[in-house]
């Protein structure tokens, strides 16, 4: 639970809705709690029954909203003034939004409902501020703030600290299985302790690229010293090997080596070897467990994430495929170092994503710290990839198999899909081929920030958009090196969509209502996606 903590007027109640809103977390307001339980205002409790009798009710009220578990809790001024109160904010994040004591009384005028402005103010101010600084966690001058700067610190402060611990771990939970996402620094080096039990499994079989083999080289090694006997494939680099070729050479090389449904697959890779290893691992012997080291940014904040396997046909990407979960996923952004920065960016694309369909207080952060996260910033990196995870986690288990909430995860990616197709026309070479691995011409995240930025105008066409969250998506697109503007008609992009495996009786968007509110399925004439890919030029 996050907890602002500071005087009356600090601005605790204000800042804590719209910071709660921003990160999509529930908002309380002890005050508000103990008013609402009393069936009376503040001042008629303390003229009532007294302070003591108020601390009581609001130590219960506190308690109970810390046990609730995620949220955000604005704390009354006296509030610390309880032992009872101090103690149970241990395990908890306290924030103290500090005001002077004159600007604090200048925001609380003559509010009728604060029975401690009869009091000393002065005094009152010297005694609790050292109650807020021995619990603060984190503290931010207020003074010369606004209500939605102050939002800004707090999202600084708590989402990237909270992305410093150690390890941060996040639970998947899903009918398919329970299993954590890993996300934290150096942790593949050992990525054997960090599996789950595994009864049975005696060996372990890694794929990855050639160019990654250095990156394969501390799991294999720590599978090894835990006793599995481990080896290694790799498979070409590119979407070219998620195919049933490349998958058939796979399951040759696992009946030679007498692997057995205990075993355990590992794929260490971007999302072409988290598809492929997923996809091999579930069809193999009807299912083999599968452990994921995602080493791109992409494969890290979604491909790694959720279960979905595939391999491309060469009518279509994915057209093959199932839903297989991993027993573990390990994120060490460490490795991310060494990803070239077109990935980088590439992979920004689905972070942004989550920022438009789930997170707001994302974007923010995004646009302001495009800079540093280009240049790979390990303690943002750490905040984007756990909280992207986190985020991507919330959808899968709500609904594994995409038939509700998961289905907004393709927000931009009708477009994004059919736009990929069309960058593999004009290339020589078979047309089915070219269609299941478009050339490098546009990278999957590039593909994607032109899907939303059409998705964004095709939502203001339908009215469902204004031009302000339009322009929010052109700025953090274009902060993080995106592509915000092509060149696109739709008689180019028709014939993609009907070869789309969610194609029905006709193409379908996802589209938003606002920013953080997506809605999918939705139908749009013909002429309004024109006029939103026109607005693209
Ligand atoms: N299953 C899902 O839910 C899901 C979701 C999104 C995307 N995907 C799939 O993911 C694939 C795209 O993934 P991608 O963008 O990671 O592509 P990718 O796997 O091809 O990796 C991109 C490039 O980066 C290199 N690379 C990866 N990690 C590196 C590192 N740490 N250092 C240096 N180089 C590194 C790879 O060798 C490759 O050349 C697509 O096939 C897409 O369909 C799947």
């Amino acid at each position: 639970m996050i907890v602002l903590v500071g005087f009356m007027g600090a601005g605790k109640s204000t800042v804590g809705r719209l910071f709660a809103e921003a990160v999509r977390l529930p908002f309380t307001d002890s005050d508000e709690m103990v008013a609402e339980r009393a069936g009376l205002s503040i001042s008629e409790i303390f003229s009532g029954s007294g302070e003591g009798l108020f601390r009581i009710l609001e130590r219960d009220a506190i308690l109970e909203a810390l046990d609730r578990g995620e949220g955000v809790l604005a704390l009354g001024g006296g509030a610390l003034a309880d032992p009872g109160t101090r103690a149970a904010l241990t395990g908890h994040t306290a924030v103290y939004l500090k005001a002077s004591l004159r600007d604090a009384m200048a925001r609380v005028g003559t509010d009728l409902d604060r029975p401690m402005l009869a009091m000393d103010p002065e005094g009152l101010y010297r005694d609790r501020t050292h109650l807020y600084e021995a619990v603060a966690d984190r503290t931010i001058d207020t003074d010369i703030l606004t209500p939605e700067e102050v939002v800004e610190r707090l999202i600084d402060l708590v989402v990237i600290d909270l992305a410093k611990a150690e390890v941060h771990r996040v639970v998947v939970d899903t009918a398919g299985g329970r299993y954590e996402v890993q996300v934290g620094r150096g942790l593949k080096d050992d990525l054997a302790a960090r599996l789950p039990e595994l009864p049975g499994a005696e060996k372990a079989f890694v794929v990855t690229h050639p160019n990654l083999a250095a990156l394969a080289e501390g799991p294999l090694r720590s599978l090894d010293e835990a006793g599995f006997e481990a080896d290694v494939a790799f498979v070409p680099e590119g979407e070219a090997s998620k195919s049933l070729d490349v998958a058939g050479a796979l399951y040759d090389w696992l009946a030679r080596s007498h692997a057995h449904r205990a075993d355990l697959l590992v794929g260490v890779g971007g999302g072409v070897v988290c598809d492929l290893t997923g996809f091999v691992a579930s069809t193999y012997a009807r299912g083999l467990p599968v452990a994921l080291v995602p080493t791109s940014l992409l494969a890290q904040v979604d491909a790694g994430v959720g279960g979905k396997t595939g391999v491309n046909l060469p009518h279509g990407k994915n057209l093959v495929g199932t839903f297989h979960q991993p027993c573990a996923v390990v994120c060490d952004v460490d490795v991310l170092a060494g990803l070239p920065v077109a990935e980088l960016r590439s992979g920004m694309a689905e972070v942004a994503k989550y920022g438009f369909i789930a997170e707001p207080g994302l974007l923010p952060l995004l646009e302001e710290n495009a800079r540093s996260i280009l240049a790979g910033d390990p303690d943002l990196l750490l905040a984007i990839v756990g909280r992207s995870v986190e985020i991507k986690a919330n959808i899968v288990a709500a609904d594994e198999r995409e038939q509700g909430v998961r289905a907004h995860l393709n927000y931009g990616h009708t477009f994004a899909h059919a736009i990929e197709q069309v960058a593999g026309l004009g290339v020589d070479g078979d047309e089915d081929a070219r269609r299941a691995a478009p050339p490098p011409g546009v990278r999957h995240g590039e593909a994607v920030a032109l899907g939303m930025m059409s998705a964004a105008y095709l939502s203001a066409e339908l009215g469902r958009l204004d031009a302000g969250a339009v322009e929010t998506h052109r700025r953090v697109l274009d902060a993080v090196g995106l592509p915000v503007k092509a060149s696109l008609g739709v008689d180019e992009l028709e014939p993609a969509w009907q070869l789309d495996k969610k194609y029905r009786q006709g193409v379908r968007f996802v589209l938003l209502n606002e920013i953080g509110v997506p809605e999918a399925g939705v139908e749009a004439p013909r002429e309004a996606v024109a006029r939103a890919l026109e607005r693209m030029s």
